[in-house]
């Protein structure tokens, strides 16, 4: 394939590059966000999921022949839509930005296009060039997260972490519909070969130390904390990622009584 590196000192790593699709990953930013760009091989289209620097990755796109026609955001936290206004400002009035509409419950009024309206727990579908993915509604991290699946590869933001599952104490999140989501997509990734990849929105460590940034499906419900205690309930409240007593928690609570 051709040269990824426009003149970053990030060079991005290419995940998958078969027939259908190249798909490349970055780590950008000091929350170690990841950032995942999905290229139609056939058209040459592109689409970032959950950009933290628009300019980047129209650099690398530029310098590849490739064509970056749109974003996915798999939530509205600002480390994941930090970089869509410069992406869509550079990409012009074709540009789409596509985003769950129960954002909005949270708050959220930032630059879009397109909204998904599946309802929880449910999925449409979303294309790049010839490329059709699954967009899921996974509720619990924020209300309106959502989950890309298709072509070998499972898009899960900050709902499933290789090792554990993402917080639900922020404003808009929800412990139950966090459940609710991991019964759901722990049922959907059962039904996926073993071989697909999985691709989160941070690079967070493993109970072992180890810092991966893509794992087997068929690994994930072996070893993720937050799967394998979905389904007990004793186990579940021993979790300890679900809530963090930290100042995001506490902006939270302010932002709950707020509302009420
Ligand atoms: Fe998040």
């Amino acid at each position: 394939m051709a040269c990824v590196n426009p003149m970053s000192n990030h060079t991005p790593n290419v995940i998958l590059d078969n027939d259908e699709i190249i798909v490349l990953q970055a780590q950008l930013g000091e929350w170690d966000n990841l950032n995942h760009l999905l290229i139609c091989k056939k058209t040459k289209d592109a689409v970032i999921v959950d950009p933290f620097d628009g300019k980047y990755w129209h650099n690398i796109c530029n310098n590849n022949g490739w064509k970056l026609r749109s974003a996915w955001l798999t939530h509205s936290h600002w480390d994941h839509t930090k970089g869509v206004e410069e992406a869509q400002q550079i990409g012009g009035e074709e540009f789409q930005i596509f985003i769950h509409q129960n954002e909005k419950q949270r708050g959220w009024d930032g630059p879009h296009t397109n909204l998904f309206t599946c309802n929880e727990m449910s999925f449409e579908q979303v294309t790049i060039g010839q490329l059709k993915f699954a967009a899921h509604c996974t509720p619990g991290h924020t209300p309106g997260h959502t989950t890309f699946i298709g072509h070998g590869l499972v898009l899960s933001g900050d709902c499933l972490f290789l090792g554990r599952c993402g917080r639900c104490d922020l404003f808009g999140g929800s412990e139950d519909k966090q459940r609710q989501t991991l019964r759901y997509l722990k049922r959907v990734l059962t039904t996926l070969e073993s071989d697909v990849l999985v691709l989160p929105g941070h690079q967070y460590a493993l109970k072992d130390g180890t810092l991966p940034t893509t794992m087997r499906v068929e690994e994930l419900l072996l070893s993720n904390l937050a799967i394998l205690a979905v389904d007990d309930d004793r186990a579940w409240s021993t979790l300890d990622f679900l809530a963090f007593d930290d100042s995001m928690a506490k902006k939270a609570s302010r932002q709950r009584a707020k509302r009420s």
